[in-house]
């Protein structure tokens, strides 16, 4: 698989704009600002082809990015962030429930949590809603630069605990300092094979 020659094949802000048949999809979903677009980025090699940004609600469109004839990677937009207006709000949650309910080439889901916070609520939904829906699934905490070593360790344990995750199931990630990359693809490559 060749991560250096994907391109922005569609952005879906309606239903019918969404791709559903065609080659296998895997989607990065968690609440906005948790480094979705970043992990993309980082996995493509690319400085801004997801669009990145400090303030929550950056990406409010489906992007399906073509990596190869095989396989999309999808960046959902964020949940969570309080500022979008409600009509807004219930436009992604719609799009996102007719995404996961629709998608029969949905192979697996990545699913981002910030290590230095407790999984939310939200994060909950999206665990025990998806979870039965799909048979794989990766959860990345990310930003673990911001946090110590001791602390990766104890946030990897609890998370394991709470959602009942085997330790391969479980990613520590980082933009900064390059932590979990490897892990990612690796899952992703094994997916597809
Ligand atoms: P939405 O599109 O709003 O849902 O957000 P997102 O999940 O795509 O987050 P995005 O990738 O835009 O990143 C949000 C902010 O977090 C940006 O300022 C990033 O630079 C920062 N960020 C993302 N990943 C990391 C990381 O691993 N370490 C650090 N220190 N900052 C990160
Ligand atoms: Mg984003």
């Amino acid at each position: 698989m060749n991560l250096k020659q994907v391109t922005l094949e569609k952005t879906a802000y309606l239903p019918d704009q969404l791709i559903l048949t065609g080659p296998a999809q895997i989607a990065f979903a968690g609440r906005s600002n948790v480094g979705k677009s970043s992990l993309l980025n980082k996995l493509f090699n690319r400085k801004n082809l997801a669009k990145v940004s400090q303030t929550p609600g950056k990406t409010r469109s489906i992007n399906f990015f073509r990596v190869d004839p095989r396989l999309y990677l999808v960046d959902l937009p964020g949940y969570g962030y309080a500022k979008v207006a409600g009509h807004e709000r219930k436009r992604w949650g719609d799009l996102l429930e007719l995404y996961f309910q629709q998608t029969e080439t949905l192979k697996g889901l990545v699913h981002l949590i910030d290590s230095r916070h407790d999984p939310t609520s939200l994060d909950r939904q999206l665990h025990e809603w998806t979870s039965p829906l799909l048979e794989n699934h990766l959860y990345v905490l990310t930003k673990v630069d911001k946090i110590s070593t001791n602390k990766r360790k104890q946030t990897e344990q609890r998370l394991m605990k709470e959602f009942g995750l085997r330790q391969e199931q479980v990613v520590l990630f980082s933009t900064e300092l390059g932590d979990g990359k490897q892990k990612i693809l690796k899952w992703i490559f094994d997916l597809i094979e």
